[in-house]
């Protein structure tokens, strides 16, 4: 019976797949199509025949993603202990490395304890349920990244959103939304991903202190730049007690894979018994564990590296301005340069990918509409003449 049915079935297939071709239609007419393009390297500068292509659209803030010492660490931490770690933590996937990694992660933030996780995104699906559930109340900023936001959805928990990094709206949505018997969680971005601006931390962590409120900081992109050996924003100013967790990522300043959360030994024993992204999932691969293990060496090793970054930045702020370019309230390596339109920004990064200046061009959802802009991503590798031909490429693609 099934045998005579499949012919008709797989002709139907065209037609069940419609709605698909039209929502790709309805986002290319808006300029939102999104592609995985292959990229030959990776890295601030990618070399490819002669040319140098200036590469401001990835991550690897410290130029640490081929740095000799990383690649070492990892190959040793391969050939002890092989591919992949070949099950989950709780069962038999605990390597050595893991506990060392954490042992180093915490000890680096200079807080009690850690765990790790798969990735950030995994990181903030697996903790934000466990803080809270749809009895409670969650306080999120505005720009939080989509890992927080999915996580916060998925907690079940009242979401409230306050203004983009405005402690005096907090403070009045907290007073809008007592506690009465339900628990509170407060949720930042130490260095916001989009604005490349940074959290009034202290000022947060007042008020979560105040109101009795939970406090998760997400670090992904502080850690490796700010900080006492660029161990990010918390420890800047010595907020690890006021603030519940701090999530972070392996994958950007540390130039490899996998998220990882700081906090008590009390959260990190819950967080073992209950988090269903760290129980039910394979352990994090030892190659992974040596790359992460090596970055940290470097930051000890070299703990200016995040103020180099942070003063190449502001040259390249200050040019861009001055030129009247809005970068926002940027005090890091990610600069934006808002330009508004979709296509526009398409159109302008385009222009400047054709000069082997590669930016990433950020549209909604991924920020608010009418904000599309330039995300330029600054990195150790990117010398003053490549700023300086950056900032005159930049400056002539855009439209005054
Ligand atoms: C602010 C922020 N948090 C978390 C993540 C997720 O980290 P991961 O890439 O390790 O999943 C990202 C980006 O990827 C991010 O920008």
């Amino acid at each position: 019976m099934f045998r005579q049915a499949l012919p008709q079935a797989v002709s139907s297939v065209d037609m069940k797949e419609d709605w698909i071709q039209q929502k790709l239609d309805e986002a290319a007419t808006r300029g939102l199509t999104r592609q995985a393009s292959v990229q030959a390297q990776t890295g601030g500068i990618i070399k490819e025949n002669r040319k140098r292509i200036l590469n401001f659209s990835g991550n690897d803030y410290l130029n640490l993603a081929h740095h000799p010492h990383l690649i070492e660490r990892a190959r040793t931490a391969l050939e002890e202990y092989g591919t992949g770690a070949t099950a989950s933590r709780l069962v038999s996937g605990t390597l050595p490395l893991h506990e060392e990694l954490e042992t180093r992660l915490a000890a680096c933030k200079n807080q009690p304890a850690a765990l790790l996780y798969g990735s950030g995104y995994l990181t903030s699906l697996g903790t934000i349920p466990h803080l809270v559930d749809r009895h409670d109340l969650i306080f999120a900023d505005r720009l939080i990244h989509a890992c927080m936001l999915d996580g916060a959805r998925l907690s079940g928990a009242k979401l409230i959103r306050f203004k983009h990094n405005d402690p005096t709206d907090l403070q009045h949505r907290l007073e809008q939304h007592p506690a009465n018997g339900r628990r509170r969680l407060i949720l930042t971005e130490s260095l916001f991903s989009m604005d490349g601006d940074l959290a009034p931390l202290p000022e947060i962590a007042f008020l979560a202190a105040n109101h009795n409120a939970m406090l998760m900081v997400d670090e992904a992109h502080a850690m490796g730049i700010f900080g006492p050996t660029g161990s990010g924003r918390i420890h800047e100013h010595n907020l690890q007690s006021a603030t519940t967790l701090t999530m972070g990522t392996l994958s950007k300043a540390l130039a490899g894979y996998g998220g990882y959360i700081c906090g008590t030994a009390l959260l990190r024993q819950h967080l073992i018994q209950t988090s269903r992204s760290f129980i039910y999932t394979t352990a994090p691969p030892p190659a992974q564990l040596g790359t992460a293990l090596g970055a940290l060496e470097i930051l000890e090793n070299e703990p200016d590296l995040g103020t180099r970054l942070l003063e190449k930045a502001a040259h390249f702020r200050k040019a861009l301005q001055s030129h009247g370019l809005n970068t926002l309230q940027s005090a890091s390596q990610i600069i934006p340069i808002v330009i508004g339109d979709n296509h526009q920004a398409m159109h302008i990064a385009a222009s400047l990918k054709e000069q082997d200046i590669l930016v990433g061009a950020i549209r909604p959802p991924t920020v608010p509409e009418g904000t599309a802009r330039l995300r330029i991503s600054l990195t150790l590798a990117h010398t003053d003449d490549d700023i300086d031909r950056a900032t005159r490429a930049i400056i002539r693609a855009i439209p005054s």
